[in-house]
């Protein structure tokens, strides 16, 4: 079978190279795809906003299933699309998308829902939304987020009600977010720790996948602004069974039967561990970017039968199968991300850091340029290495990083740290 991978991330290098593990599997195309995917697939010249372009290749090549990785498409209406024109796609249509497309739609499913989440406050209005921060105790802290859809950064973390009101303003006066900006939710900052849990789901049947743990800010510590991600691992030691079991009956399943429309994809729920149990920070409708550059290397199973399942409707006869090995994967990031940064800088080191037993280096912008490979993004490379033990995993993930290099490369030197003697 031939396979479309939408994207250009190192997600989708990492379903790419999933993906081309399946013995049923003849050709993985990547559109647009970037440097690492051009190695292990075909690279189709289709931005992903061309959503009917993608449909006509997709039909052209007799391509047997379509693996959307980013939630701008999904969110537009590919799935839809294709399933228009009766081609086979793997992700929810666009009305079960908006709980990726919409924080406030997504709050409102879960208080349908029951599901525990933060409180929160919705305004589209920053006046009104002043008005109500200057009823609040001048210490409390909160979060501010834009309610559309700004590619992990729309978030902003406040210490105190000033902060808050400047956030407000950064959103909705100075439109920092654009469009994405024209509500915001004030919400409580909550205290735990993160997980992502992911569950590809269809027809009401949810199979978790391992647990992962994301690095969101930019800096050492967790400090600095929030970003896509600088590095993950799975599993979560601390996230048990139990709590995962609490995820899927508790949050996944009535969250989807409070939809209008049935999901059929992956839900990436992404939880803060409380003192008072698993609070919903956000759901997305995708592959977590890098979740999948963790997740992905240690599923037993061939990914084509566990995606197949979910869109054919057999998903109830399918279990996923785990590795006890551990995963870490490190963000190799340009200069100035999640700001403004460079591109075209050439990346040294590629191929030594790939030979290393365990390592695997999946791009995610990056481009080939001539025989060159080149920046062509803020988060440039995940570095991710496998181990016994996370000690192992984060020492062959960081000697591979140790190897690469380009003109302004920076990194977090404490990726799974907390996990070291786990
Ligand atoms: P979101 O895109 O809504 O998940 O937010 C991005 C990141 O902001 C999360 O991964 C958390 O690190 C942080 N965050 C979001 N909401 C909250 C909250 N209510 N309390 C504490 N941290 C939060
Ligand atoms: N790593 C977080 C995300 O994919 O949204």
């Amino acid at each position: 079978m031939k396979v479309l991978v939408i994207g250009s991330g190192g997600r989708e290098h990492a379903l790419v190279w999933k993906l081309a593990q399946s013995p049923r599997v003849t050709t993985v195309y990547c559109a647009p795809g970037n440097g690492g995917t051009a190695a292990q697939g075909v690279n189709v010249d289709i931005p992903v906003s061309d959503l009917a372009g993608l449909a006509d290749f997709a039909a052209r090549e007799g391509v047997g299933l379509t693996v959307v990785g980013p939630e701008v498409p999904m969110v537009e209406g590919i799935v839809d699309l294709f399933r228009t024109r009766g081609l086979r796609i793997f992700g929810p249509v666009a009305a079960a998308a908006r709980l990726e497309g919409s924080k406030v739609f997504a709050k409102q499913a879960m208080t349908r829902a029951g599901v525990p989440t933060a409180a929160y406050e919705v305004f589209d209005d920053a006046d009104a939304a002043l008005a109500w921060l200057a009823t609040q105790p001048a210490e409390k802290p909160w979060v501010v987020k834009a309610d559309g859809l700004a590619a992990g950064k729309g978030v902003l973390m406040c210490d105190n009600r000033a902060e808050a009101a400047d956030a407000v303003t950064r959103i909705m006066t100075a439109r920092e977010f654009g469009a994405a900006g024209d509500r915001v939710l004030i919400e409580e900052r909550l205290d735990g720790y993160e997980v992502s849990l992911l569950a590809i789901c269809a027809g009401g049947v949810i199979i978790p996948l391992a647990p992962a743990q994301d690095y969101k800010r930019i800096g050492e510590g967790d400090t600095g602004p929030n970003t896509g991600g600088m590095g993950n691992y799975s599993p979560v030691p601390d996230f048990s069974p139990a709590l995962i079991d609490f995820t899927v009956h508790q949050v996944i399943a009535p969250t989807l039967a409070a939809l209008d429309a049935p999901f059929t994809g992956t839900l990436f729920v992404g939880l803060m561990v409380t003192a008072a149990g698993p609070q919903v920070l956000e759901f997305n409708v995708r592959f977590g970017d890098p979740e999948t550059q963790v997740v992905l290397p240690r599923l037993e199973n061939d990914l084509l039968d566990l995606l197949e399942a979910a869109v054919d409707g057999t998903l109830a006869a399918q279990t996923a199968r785990w590795s006890s090995r551990k995963a870490v994967t490190v963000v190799c990031a340009a200069g100035g991300y999640p700001d403004a940064y460079r591109k075209g800088d050439v990346i040294h080191g590629l191929a030594e850091a790939a030979a290393l037993s365990d390592v695997i280096v999946f791009h995610a912008g990056t481009k080939l340029d001539g025989d060159r490979i080149v920046t062509n993004g803020g988060r440039v490379l995940n570095v991710t290495a496998l181990g016994d033990t996370f000690a192992q995993a984060i020492d062959r993930a960081y000697e591979a990083v140790s190897l690469i290099s380009w003109d302004g490369m920076t990194y977090r030197r404490d990726i799974a740290a907390r996990v070291r003697e786990g």
